[in-house]
């Protein structure tokens, strides 16, 4: 499927950017641009600005950024085409009527029934928000009544609609008051502009023509929109619960609060066969395209939930998209029916409990296995609980999760299968799991899940839970170690080939694709190298000392690393100096916008003056290392001098004593941080005194720098691979 690509450049530029985004996080003007917190990684001091002359939005401190439609995918879970769909709706810019997803669906004009099924009387908007509180309640709600025959719960082959008639004033919903009776509005938010959700009052509540199915009216086989009937059938299920008291009681055993059947819409789908065609027998085919609704092989119709507690499942606006049912016996299987993926729900992005969780602005996010652990946590303030749909979670939704927050905690039942779902998640993970980020794993004790866990010990114990839940790494490891029997080579051997192959599939340039091999190496008593021990020496010496000060020491150990210039070095190998900028902004750009950084750039007065001075009396340092550290510093100004004289003789016996030589892997890696650490702090002057051009350069160098990095990275970790 393919949309021209200048009807999606008109609509990125002409959507209302800052208040598509606004709807999520309060944004400021500063200049020619917007700035706010970031909606994304959930942030104190805004780094998210927004630039409505280009449409297009960056975030400083976790670099997500892209235009409208990515704002929709990535932040409000639409699908592309939902999302160009959303666009093409505000702007009015028409999307080839081909490429959109069809959520709707011809409504059917009545089928004759001998004896026709009325529909409520039609009811304006006001006069539903405006009911008296005194107006007695609907007949239907009595208890008085006899309940209709979608209530009897024997009555499965439901074969006419003679419920329908024997109780002609149970019509469901015929005179509800709905701000009242339903508590929907409970779960609309505030930055959701309720005129916007689709059948919130349900559409023939305020639809003068479709009074009566009997009536035969045009309006009756209009179009339908999947996201109402949805809506509607939710506010179905969800009122069953009031009328049938075992349904609710399975909630209240399993300890769900009357807040938080509210909060989820949790609901029942009765015993019947046909209890959606009758409620809804205009939509048959919405039904369907739903997959509520399917036919036998004899042709005929039936319900697909039926005597199941009701799961709505919502996407990222809160709209409900699909239904999850569970039997209330647990030997009924299957004991959870989904239903089936249709034109607005795609199982593999959504997951339950997202719009739960950012309603309360969850910041820290935990995968688990089922809806009730979802439930459950929530119920216990333990907000960002998301379950997929009953498939295994994919490498989308782990990164989308990733983005909100680094670290993400993924909790699997202790029995086999539950390690096996953990393992197979880690493998998904992996190809997304740069080095800012970090997967733990939550391993309940005795096979519980989350919800029999807060039952069984509380919300406190559950939290200790989290907060220890085992890091990536120890997770591999133990893991692997119960698989392989590690008193022998060969299992150590069979081991760490597991763990490469596992690491292998980290992003490439994963500097913890290496430190992950590494760390396992020596957990298996593998020797370590050099380099590391160089770095051990220097924070076992000092660990309080700075980057700059430990680059002093290392030059002072081994001054020739000066002989070239290091920062040049790493300039010329990363290619800053012949990096290629934009034409726009080489234009404004000065010739000399890629040149290395000068030392004497880093403003740093103590590690400027070790450098220089080193430079000036290199050709002639004595041969012995001491001697030479000793000349050097005689030379520096007295307060550098009397600063580093105090470390340099721990400092020069901890390498020696370790038969430490060469430092060049070290220093350049120092000399690294120095440099990213500048940039960092000049990206953010530049911020603070927007000079965009200055901006753009640096930006654009830090990514090329970054990108050799990463290289450099996954070069050294497929020798540490062949090792
Ligand atoms: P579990 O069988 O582990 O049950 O299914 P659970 O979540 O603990 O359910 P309760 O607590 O007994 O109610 C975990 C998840 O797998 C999916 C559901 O999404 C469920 O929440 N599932 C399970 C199905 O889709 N179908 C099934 O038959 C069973
Ligand atoms: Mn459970």
């Amino acid at each position: 499927m393919s949309i021209p690509n200048h009807i999606l450049e008109q609509l990125n530029s002409q959507s209302d950017l800052i208040s598509i985004i606004g709807r999520h996080t309060t944004l400021k003007r500063a200049g020619s641009e917007y700035k706010g917190c970031c909606p994304f990684h959930g942030e104190k001091s805004p780094s998210f600005y927004v630039n409505p002359q280009k449409n297009i939005y960056h975030c400083f401190g976790c670099s997500v950024g892209g235009n409208a439609i990515s704002f929709l995918r990535d932040y409000e879970n639409l699908t592309f085409i939902e999302a160009v769909n959303e666009l093409s709706k505000q702007t009015g810019i028409e999307v080839p009527k081909d490429e959109q997803q069809n959520v709707s669906y011809q409504r059917s004009k009545p089928t004759p029934t001998p004896k026709p099924v009325s529909r409520p009387a039609p009811k304006p908007v006001t006069d539903v928000i405006t009911q008296p509180a005194s107006k007695p309640a609907p007949n239907f709600l009595s208890s008085e009544n006899s309940p209709p025959s979608y209530h009897n719960e024997g009555d499965s082959t439901y074969n006419d609609n003679a419920g329908y008639d024997s109780a002609p004033n149970h019509i469901p919903y015929a005179d509800i008051n709905y701000s009242s009776d339903y508590g929907g509005a409970d779960y609309i938010n505030t930055d959701y502009n309720p005129t916007e959700q689709q059948g919130y009052p349900p559409a023939w509540l305020m639809d003068d023509d479709s009074t009566t199915i009997s009536s035969n009216n045009i309006a009756a086989d209009k179009e339908g929109n999947l996201y109402e009937l949805l809506s509607q059938i939710q506010q179905f299920y969800q009122h069953n619960l009031t009328t049938h008291p075992h349904a609710k009681h399975y909630f209240t055993a399993r300890g769900v609060s009357e807040q938080s059947l509210d909060t989820f819409g949790l609901g029942y789908a009765p015993f019947g066969w046909q209890h959606l065609e009758h409620q809804f027998p205009h939509d048959i085919e919405g039904l369907k395209a739903l997959g509520l609704v399917r036919q036998s092989e004899s042709g005929r119709d039936y319900d697909l939930l039926r005597d199941r507690v009701i799961f709505p499942i919502r996407d990222n606006q809160g709209r409900v998209i699909g239904f999850g049912g569970r039997a209330l016996d647990d030997e009924v299987k299957p004991k959870y029916i989904n239903s089936s993926d249709s034109p607005v729900f795609h199982k593999q992005h959504v997951l339950y409990g997202y719009y739960e969780s950012r309603q309360q602005r969850a910041n820290s996010w935990m995968v688990v296995e089922g809806y009730m652990d979802v439930i459950a946590l929530y119920q216990a303030g333990i907000y960002g609980a998301v379950a997929s749909m009953g498939t295994a979670i994919n490498e989308s939704q782990i990164s989308r999760l990733l983005t909100l927050n680094p670290t993400l905690t993924l909790s699997f039942d202790g029995d086999g299968a539950g390690q096996k779902a953990a393992w197979r998640t880690l493998e998904v993970s992996l190809p997304v799991l740069s080095d800012d980020k970090e997967l733990r794993f939550l391993t309940l004790p005795n096979n519980q899940d989350p919800d029999t866990f807060i039952k069984s010990q509380g919300d406190d114990a559950m939290r200790e839970q989290i907060t220890n839940a085992m890091p990536l790494s120890q997770y591999i490891f133990a893991y692997l170690s119960e698989r392989y029997d590690l008193s022998l080579a060969e299992g150590k051997a069979k081991l760490m080939s597991q763990v490469r192959a596992l690491t292998g599939s980290l992003p490439k340039g994963s500097s913890f694709r290496y430190l992950l091999n590494n760390d396992i190496y020596q957990k298996l008593g593998g020797k370590r190298n050099q380099n590391i021990e160089a770095k051990d020496a220097l924070l076992d010496f000092d660990g309080d000392m700075t980057i700059s000060q430990q680059l002093q020491l290392c030059f002072l150990f081994q001054p020739r690393a000066l002989q070239d210039d290091p920062i040049e070095a790493i300039w010329q190998q990363a290619g800053i100096n012949s990096l290629e900028l934009p034409a726009h902004i080489k234009r404004r750009a000065p010739t000399d916008a890629n040149r290395p950084l000068a030392w004497a750039d880093l403003q740093d007065d103590a590690l400027f003056d070790v450098v220089s001075t080193i430079q000036r009396c290199l050709a002639y340092l004595p041969q012995d290392a001491n001697a030479a550290a000793h000349f050097i510093l005689s030379n520096l100004s007295p307060l550098a001098q009397e600063a580093l004289s105090r470390s340099w003789g721990a400092f020069y016996k901890t390498l020696t004593a370790r038969n430490i030589l060469n430092l060049d892997e070290q220093i350049e890696n120092l000399v690294i941080q120095l440099i990213k650490l500048h940039m960092q702090k000049k990206m953010q002057e530049l911020i603070k005194n927007p000079d965009h051009i200055k901006l753009a350069i640096v930006r654009k160098q830090t990514q090329h720098l970054n990108d050799w990095l990463r290289e450099q990275q996954a070069e050294q970790s497929a020798q540490m691979i062949s090792i």
